[in-house]
Formats: structure tokens, sequence, C-alpha cells
């Protein structure tokens, strides 16, 4: 393992444009449930019925409990894996977070320039006039909670069928396709199209696979035969992934794979750093 340490240490280091692909794994230390592990938040909730914009739009008192019952959303800490992120985007070796996540750690933990690409959690947007609001401002004492307008809250994270935050698309694949490593941080990589950004960034040619009229917007689980059949050229990025289990990514696409927790491998990345500027 310290092997992998260390050749990860030495790529970001040599590294010009440095970039980071996060999912559920890197807040699992901080107590956040991930989705798809065991126990995960699709064992409680099946996401056809709880997290798709249709299932939301016909019954909004039907999605909130769910959210209602995330409660450890709202106390988690973030973890040595959050941190040692923050401390490489403090030396100049970070260059942005991309994050599947909801949760606001990353920000917590000190990172500037995180894109939240499948929204966040710890708001609430009103479906008709639009109005954004901390969640900690809304009463969730009777469910739906209303806006002043009358129209419906909804959690501000990107629900299944609806479109990726426009900024966060374009500025996830600009960073996808001018970076030459990218760490891909406790994620699956089912859910697209954030699960296509590492196969952008290897990518050659560094074209998205989708060009941004059709189906990329839309966030989606699955669909992955499409995928499978392309084999990009290798001298793209780099891709290494942080995960203590092999994903979808591991044969095809990653240079190699850290079977670790976040929250033990970055700590261990970040010390192999100093040392070697030592
Ligand atoms: N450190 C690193 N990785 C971990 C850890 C850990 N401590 N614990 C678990 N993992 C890994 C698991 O092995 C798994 O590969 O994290 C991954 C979590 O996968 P998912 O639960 O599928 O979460 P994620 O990939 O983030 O899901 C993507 O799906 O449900 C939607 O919108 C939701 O953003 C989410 C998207």
């Amino acid at each position: 393992m310290q092997n992998l340490i260390e050749r990860a240490a030495q790529a970001i280091r040599r590294s010009r444009k440095t970039i980071a692909l996060t999912g559920a794994g890197i807040s699992a230390e901080s107590g956040i449930p991930t989705f798809r592990d065991p126990g995960g938040l699709w064992d409680r909730y099946d996401p056809e019925e709880y997290a798709t914009i249709q299932a939301f739009r016909s019954d909004p008192a039907k999605g909130w409990p769910m959210m209602k019952d995330f409660t450890e959303l709202k106390t988690a800490k973030p973890n040595p894996g959050h941190h040692g992120l923050a401390q490489l985007e403090q030396m100049g070796m970070l260059h942005c977070i991309i994050t599947q996540n909801v949760d606001n750690l990353h920000q917590a933990a000190g990172n500037r320039d995180v894109i939240e690409f499948h929204g966040n959690m710890r708001q609430v947007v009103c479906m008709s006039c639009r109005k954004l609001l901390p969640l900690d401002e809304i009463s969730l004492d009777t469910l739906p909670p209303y806006c002043s307008c009358k129209g419906v809250f909804k959690p501000a994270g990107v629900f299944f069928g609806e479109p990726i935050p426009v900024d966060a698309m374009y500025r996830s694949q600009e960073a996808a396709q001018s970076c030459d490593l990218i760490l891909v941080i406790g994620t699956s990589t089912v859910v697209y199209p954030a699960a296509d950004i590492p196969r952008i960034s290897k990518d050659l040619e560094k074209k998205p696979k989708y060009n941004s009229v059709n189906l990329c917007h839309i966030k989606r689980y699955g669909g992955r035969r499409e995928v499978l059949s392309y084999s990009p050229k290798e001298s793209g990025a780099q891709v290494i992934e942080i995960n203590p289990e092999k994903t979808d990514l591991t044969q095809r696409i990653s240079d190699f794979i850290i079977q670790e927790k976040a929250g033990v491998a970055i700590p261990q990345i970040v010390a192999a750093i100093k040392a070697m500027a030592s």
C-alpha cells in the first residue's frame, strides 16, 4: 500500500493540474451513509419512488420524510479525508473538487473551489419562484414545506431526471479537459454524467462523449452499455482511484487504485508529499 501512496504523492507533485471527483464514500467516515453500500440510503428508500423529479412532483409530501430522515446531513463534520483535500488545495496542489455529494463538507473543511455537480441538500428551492434558502431557515414541522409565494419547497439537490446545474456542468467539463491528473475518491461511478468525467480526462481528444444538447445534462442511473464499447487512447490524464472496493473504472480507465478508506489514504498522501519536499 505504501508504494501506491508514494506513487500517488509523486504524481500529484509532478502534475501541472490535479482535480478531484468525489462521491459519498469520502463522507462515510463522517457518519453519512453512502447510497449503494449495504445499509446505504437506497436500502432504506427506493430511488425510483423517492429520488426522481417525477416522483417528487407527483407527491412532494412523500419525498420530504426521506430528507427529514437524512439527519446525519445536518450534524456531520468533515473527516481527515476532507481535511487532506483542503490541505492539498492550500499547498497549491489541487485545482478544484467536482463533488457528487450534497453535504457541504468539502466547503466546511476549507476547500474554496468546490463544484457541486448534484446541488446541495443543505438548501431548499421553491418549485414556483425558484427562491433558494438554507434548510435551517425553514420549518419541517409540516411537510411539504411551502414558500411565501405558496410554491412547494424542494431540497436543492439534483434528483434523478433533473438537469445538472449548467455552471457545474460546464466548469466540470472544462476542468476534466484541462487536467493532467484526476483523483477519483469514494464513488461507485454508476451515475451519469458524473461517471463520465474520469473518461473525459483520460481521453486524448478530450471530447465529452455526448454534446451538450442531449441526455448528457440529465442525471441518470446506469446506461453504461454504450460507454463500455469505448477505449480511450492512453495519453490523456492520469486517473487514480481511492476506494476500498474496485469500481467500474478500475479495469477500464484507472491507472491504479488505492484500496483504502479516503480518511486513511488522503492524509498519508499529504504526509508523503511533505516528506518528499523536505
Ligand atoms: N472511503 C472511500 N470510499 C468509500 C468509503 C471510504 N471510507 N466507504 C465506501 N466507499 C466507496 C464504496 O466502495 C462505493 O464505491 O464509496 C462508493 C459509494 O458509492 P455510492 O453509494 O454509489 O455513492 P456515489 O458514487 O457517490 O453515488 C453517486 O448516486 O444516488 C446518487 O445522487 C446520488 O451523488 C449520488 C450518486
